[in-house]
C-alpha cells in the first residue's frame, strides 16, 4: 500500500520535507500545504517557495489547490504544468473558520451542487491529473454518499477521504466505516487519512481495507519521522539519527526565516515529535511556553540527553 504524507500547513514545508525524505526515506508522496490562488493570478515569493521543482529536488510531491472558482483553479494548474506537475490536489476538507466562511475547502462540502459545478468545469480543461481531498461531509458523516455520487462523475484520479465530518475539526476519533463506503463506491483508488499514528493503526487499517490504495498520515508522521520506514519493514527512530534530522532542520529554518522566526517553525513540529520522548507531554509543555531562542536550544538538547526515546512510540494522540 502506497504512504502518503498529509499537508500539514506549517508543519510540511519544502524545507521538512526535503529534509525528512533525506534522513527517513519510505513515503511515496508528499502532498504540499495548500495554497489559494490569488486574484491578481500571480504566484507570490512564499508560494513559489513550496511550489517550484529546484525546491522539491528529489522529492515526489503532489501540490494543493484552495479554492471555490474553476477559473482560478485552472489558471493556477496551468502554472503547475509548467513547473512541470503532471498532478493536483483540490483541497475539499479545510475546516478552519474563514475557509469555510468564504465556501472553500470543507465550506464547498455544504452546498454539492457547487462542487458538482467546479469539478465540471475542472475536468472540462483541467491539464493536469486531479485527485481530491475531502471530508466526509459538514456535520453528518452520512453526507459522504451525496458526495461519493458526485466525485463518481469525473475521472479523479485519487480520491483521499479523511473520516471526519468539517464539525469535528480534529476531535479525536475517525469514522473507519466511511471507508469501507468509499471503498466500495468510488470510482477513483482510494486513499485512507485520520488518526493513523503508530505502526499498529496502520496495520490494521492495511487488513480491514486491503483494497485502499494508500495510507495518508499527518499527525502520526509528524511525531514520529521514522513511521513510514516502519510500515515498510524497517527499525524505531533512533536517538542519534533524530538528532542529526533535528539539527539539519534547525539550522535550514534558522538560515531561511532568522532564529526567532526559525524557533517558531521548530515548536510546531515538537508539538507532535515530543511524544517520542518519556515524559513527553511535560516536555510538549515546557517547549511551548518557551520564547527565547537560547531556552528552546537548551531544552532540545536536554531532551536527547536524558529521556530515553519509548520504545514503540504510539504517536501525537
Ligand atoms: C497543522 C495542520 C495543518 C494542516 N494543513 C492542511 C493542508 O494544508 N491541506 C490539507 O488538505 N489538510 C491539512 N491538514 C489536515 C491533514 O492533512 C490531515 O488530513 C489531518 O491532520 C488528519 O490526518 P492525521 O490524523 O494523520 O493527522 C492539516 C492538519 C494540521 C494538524
Amino acid at each position: 500500500m502506497e504512504i502518503c504524507f498529509a499537508p500539514m500547513e506549517g508543519v510540511t514545508t519544502a524545507i521538512y520535507r526535503r529534509l525528512h525524505r533525506q534522513f527517513f526515506p519510505g513515503v511515496d508522496r508528499y502532498y504540499i500545504p495548500f495554497f489559494s490562488p490569488t486574484p491578481d493570478r500571480l504566484f507570490t515569493p512564499r508560494q513559489l517557495g513550496e511550489l517550484l521543482a529546484e525546491h522539491n529536488r528529489g522529492v515526489p510531491v503532489v501540490p494543493q489547490i484552495l479554492t471555490r472558482s474553476g477559473g482560478d483553479f485552472l489558471w493556477a494548474a496551468r502554472g503547475l504544468k509548467e513547473m512541470g506537475y503532471e498532478e493536483v490536489n483540490l483541497n475539499l476538507g479545510c475546516p478552519s473558520g474563514t475557509v469555510f466562511a468564504k465556501g472553500k475547502g470543507a465550506g464547498l462540502l455544504l452546498h454539492p451542487d457547487r462542487v458538482d459545478a467546479l469539478l465540471e468545469e475542472i475536468f472540462r480543461q483541467t491539464p493536469l491529473k486531479v485527485s481530491v481531498k475531502t471530508r466526509l461531509g459538514v456535520r453528518d458523516p452520512g453526507e459522504l454518499s451525496r458526495l461519493l455520487e458526485i466525485y463518481n462523475r469525473y475521472p479523479l484520479s485519487e480520491l483521499i477521504v479523511h473520516a471526519r465530518t468539517r464539525t469535528e475539526m480534529y476531535r479525536p476519533g475517525v469514522h473507519q466505516e466511511a471507508f469501507a463506503l468509499a471503498l466500495e463506491q468510488s470510482r477513483a483508488p482510494v486513499c485512507c487519512n485520520g488518526d493513523l499514528f503508530s505502526l499498529e493503526d496502520c496495520r490494521k487499517l492495511e487488513a480491514r481495507f486491503p483494497t485502499a490504495r494508500g495510507l495518508m498520515l499527518g499527525r502520526g508522521l509528524a511525531a514520529n519521522p521514522a513511521l513510514a520506514r516502519q510500515l515498510r519493514g524497517g527499525g524505531p527512530p533512533e536517538k542519534e539519527e533524530l538528532l542529526a534530522f533535528h539539527t539539519a532542520l534547525r539550522e535550514a529554518y534558522r538560515e531561511e526565516y532568522g532564529p526567532q522566526n526559525g524557533m517558531r517553525r521548530m515548536k510546531e513540529l515538537w508539538r507532535y515529535m515530543a511524544c517520542l520522548f518519556e515524559g513527553g507531554d511535560r516536555l510538549a509543555g515546557k517547549i511551548a511556553r518557551t520564547t527565547d531562542c537560547v531556552q528552546f536550544d537548551f531544552l532540545v538538547e536536554q531532551a536527547f540527553q536524558e529521556r530515553a526515546l519509548l520504545p514503540s512510540p504510539q504517536g501525537f494522540r
